[in-house]
């Protein structure tokens, strides 16, 4: 057991920082979050369920080798292989926190199909609510934990640093008042980084704040040209779009052009379940040859507001009624396969530092992830990283200055407009090396005045130079479809 008094400071409110927090106990943890009640975290809006290999027909391996094969094999394979092995427990875990899970008269888990998925193996809670119900859960168990104390209403903007070690954080809160908190450790559980893009299905505060923090402190990056693109956000105006869930089409949804006809005829044999890459990119064909495309759900049986309640609300909000009459829908920026490089435990490369959930890339979702494999992760990985934490020392702090690595100014909101669109028009699911470079061009020039922009244009690097087609990211100046 650790002994030291200082706190690990987990930051973001999301399941995988929960579930850090929680595997902590009784170890004390500090969780930080912008929100003041904990929401706003991509976790919350998660609308697919968590895919585990529960039906007696399906096995861990199948559902390892179809998150490779949704990965274009760029997977780090023990990885999967583990996190396959260990998603019948996790599903067990999040029962015994209060999680309840959708089930028939039996009471027998229902298991959905998704996209990539060779098997029904998806488990959902309140339809389409899934991520909602996970973190309702585990954030009651963690207010109500003695271990975990809970600081809403704070940005972290700075690392402390202390003879090349992460030892704190600094915050600002809302008034702008800086407040340093050393710790034993720092998590970043900060989510990913969608709403960089003009278009997303993402909160606004997936803006990539703490992969920025992670790599101002040094921490080394990984894989990051990959994004993962969701087919179906409802195309209304505006940055953070409502999303579409998958599970529809495996419920029957089909995509249609503004004729009726199917989309996806002929393009995959999987046809509408397409891997997300390939049904995205079909998408945003459509749209780039000036056609609008649109989801018609109206075949889908059964009671919409127990299964698809989320989704229901949203398109009525926006004068859709998905029983009637078919739904717009574009691609939008949905989850980040890269991040900051860590191990199987969560470290990265800077000692003091982890990261859990979408702001790591640990390899398992290689160059696209399957769906349903996100929240997983997220428990997983943060259920282990806490209970590494809880049982180690941080070393003797040393006597060296401290250090405070900055995340910077942030760019003006009329710039961070531009970058949001120019990102959409450049790196979206489509590439090439042309529009790559003028990208990467203005964000240079704009990286001394907002920390999006040295982000952004570490993305585009990565987009640069990888320069064949891989997974979900779609190179057509030299496309290898797969
Ligand atoms: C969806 O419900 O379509 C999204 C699920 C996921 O991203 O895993």
């Amino acid at each position: 057991m650790r002994h030291a008094h200082l706190p690990v400071v987990v930051v973001g409110g999301g399941v995988a920082g929960l579930a850090t927090a929680l595997a902590m106990a009784p170890a004390p943890v500090r969780l930080l979050c912008r929100a003041h009640d904990g929401c706003g975290s991509a976790s919350a809006l998660a609308q697919g369920g968590i895919a585990a290999a529960l039906d007696p027909h399906d096995s861990a391996a199948a559902h390892a080798a179809d998150t490779l094969a949704a990965g274009a094999q760029h997977n780090d394979a023990a990885m999967v292989q583990w996190l396959a092995a260990e998603a019948p427990a996790a599903i067990a875990w999040l029962q015994a926190q209060g999680v309840v899970f959708d089930s028939d008269a039996q009471g027998r888990l229902q298991l959905g199909r998704e996209g990539g998925h060779g098997a029904a193996r998806i488990v959902h809670a309140g339809g389409d609510a899934s991520g909602a119900a996970l973190v309702q859960a585990l954030r009651a168990r963690a207010q109500a934990a003695t271990h975990v104390q809970w600081r809403g209403g704070v940005d972290v903007d700075g690392l402390l640093l202390r003879e090349g070690r992460v030892v704190g954080v600094r915050t600002r809160d809302e008034r702008g008042r800086h407040e340093q908190v050393e710790a034993a450790a720092v998590v970043l559980a900060t989510g990913g980084i969608g709403a960089l893009y003009a278009r997303t299905s993402n909160p606004p505060g997936a803006d990539g704040a703490g992969l920025a923090l992670g790599l101002a402190a040094g921490a080394e990056p990984r894989d990051l040209e990959f994004v993962q693109f969701h087919p179906t956000a409802l195309d209304v105006p505006g940055h953070c779009l409502p999303l579409i869930t998958e599970a529809l089409r495996g419920a029957g949804a089909r995509l249609q052009d503004a004729d009726g006809n199917a989309l996806m005829a002929g393009v995959h044999p999987l046809g509408d379940l397409a891997p997300r890459d390939v049904v995205s990119r079909r998408v945003a064909a459509e749209q780039a040859a000036g056609g609008r495309v649109w989801l018609d759900a109206t075949g889908v049986d059964g009671d919409w507001e127990r299964r698809f309640p989320t989704v229901l609300a949203a398109c009525l909000a926006h004068g859709y009624d998905p029983r009637r009459s078919a739904l717009p829908v574009t691609p939008a920026a949905h989850f980040h396969m890269g991040g900051l490089a860590a191990d199987v435990d969560g470290r990265t490369s800077v000692p003091g530092l982890y990261a859990v959930g979408e702001v790591a890339c640990n390899g398992v979702h290689g160059a696209n992830r399957l769906a349903s494999n996100s929240l997983l992760e997220g428990v997983i990985c943060g259920r282990r990283l806490g209970r590494l934490l809880a049982d180690v020392a941080p070393p003797a702090p040393g006597n060296g200055p401290l250090r405070v690595v900055e995340r910077g100014a942030s760019l003006p909101p009329a710039q961070l407009a531009a970058l949001h669109a120019l990102l959409w028009r450049s790196a979206g699911p489509v590439r090439e090396a042309g529009s790559l470079r003028d990208a990467w061009r203005a964000c240079s020039a704009l990286a001394e005045v907002g920390w999006q922009a040295r982000l952004a244009k570490m993305l585009l690097r990565a987009m640069r130079l990888r320069r064949h087609s891989l997974g979900a990211h779609w190179r057509e100046d030299r496309g290898c479809p797969r």
